[in-house]
């Protein structure tokens, strides 16, 4: 069987280790791309990272490169291009620089690796993926943005903490856009099926909602620069979804059309993800309360799209 091949965009610190989960999975030979005046970078931590195959036990190629000729025959292409946020910058200050570098990144991947599934993790997501989409000019289908995933994991980590017990005990769901207005659904939150809201007191389970949703910018306090395990540990595992055709149902910002009511967008849903990338958006019905949330945090996304289009008329 042919190996897939997996490119990421962006060799930094979310790109690089985007790279080392993704072979220490061995999904695939992995392509990490910078631009040329970081060639060396990317390059320097491809081999790095291919010499820890033989005390690892991966086979994945790893190469670095600044070629997009390199990213040819991609299955799947990681968008981590552009800037991170620092201490007081929202992920919506970064639009401005981020939309021209997704968009001259999408319009590469779309001629170099014109089958490939793209997921977009570089900041202000949704956003971003509405750029890639139009950018690439791919199907719905093949574009997709990394957000919930890492969210969601986020909040299941918080919730750990405080009942003591095993992450993988907790099953968690959480809708929205990629910012501090996302939706974590309490209600759906369960210890293999005991409601969460059973096992801990209100105010306990609203400190971890709450934390959840600065979660991102908890960590750029503490080290001036955006997190970048866990972001990239979400990525893989959608990354690994497709690869490995799991079909497994993840938070991401997918395009919804009548699905939750969105009318045609991107933005956080569950997401069945597969061989054809998002096969499906898995749509339940919300209370009247998560559903008034769930509109706010849309129509963020929506006004952020607007500052895209404003900016670029032709991807209107
Ligand atoms: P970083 O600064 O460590 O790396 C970014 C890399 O992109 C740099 O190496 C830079 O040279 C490269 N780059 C810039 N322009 C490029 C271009 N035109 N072509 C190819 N590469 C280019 O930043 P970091 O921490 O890796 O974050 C990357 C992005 O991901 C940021 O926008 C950040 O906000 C976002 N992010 C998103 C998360 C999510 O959950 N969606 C979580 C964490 C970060
Ligand atoms: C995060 O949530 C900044 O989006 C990035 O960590």
């Amino acid at each position: 069987m042919q190996r897939s091949k997996i490119s990421i965009i962006g060799a930094g610190n979310v790109g690089a280790t985007c790279a080392h989960w993704a072979a220490a999975k061995e999904l695939g030979d992995i392509v990490l791309l910078d631009i040329p005046d970081k060639e060396g970078v990317a390059k320097g931590k491809a081999l790095d990272l291919a010499c820890c195959g033989p005390i690892e036990r991966f086979d994945s190629n790893v190469i670095g490169t600044s070629d997009y000729k390199d990213i040819a025959d991609s299955e799947v292409v990681v968008i981590t291009a552009g800037l991170p946020r620092k201490p007081g910058m929202s992920r919506d200050d970064l639009i401005e620089t981020n939309v021209k570098i997704v968009r001259s990144v999408s319009e590469k991947v779309a001629e170099f690796a014109p089958d490939s599934k793209v997921i977009v993790v570089s900041n202000p997501l949704d956003a971003m993926v509405y750029t890639a989409w139009k950018a690439t000019g791919f199907p719905t289908n093949r574009v997709m943005g990394q957000a919930g995933a890492l969210d969601v994991a986020r909040y299941r980590a918080f919730l750990a903490m405080e009942l003591g017990c095993s992450i993988e005990d907790i099953s968690a769901l959480l809708l929205g856009g990629h910012g501090d207005d996302m939706v974590p659904l309490p209600r759906l939150t369960s210890v293999h099926g005991v409601p969460i809201t059973d096992m801990l007191p209100e105010a306990t389970i609203t400190a971890c909602v709450d934390r959840a949703k600065v979660g991102g910018g908890e960590i750029v306090k503490l080290m001036g620069t955006s997190a970048f395990y866990a972001p990239a540990s979400g990525t893989i595992q959608m990354v690994e979804a497709i690869v490995r055709d799991k079909k497994r149902i993840i938070p991401s910002a997918v395009y919804c059309d009548k699905e939750f009511g969105v009318g045609g967008g991107f933005v956080g849903v569950p997401a069945l993800l597969g061989t054809n990338g998002v096969e499906r958006v898995v749509e339940f019905k919300l209370t009247a309360d998560e559903q008034k949330l769930f509109d706010e945090s849309a129509q963020h996304v929506r006004d952020l799209v607007d500052v895209v289009k404003k900016m670029f008329p032709d991807l209107a």
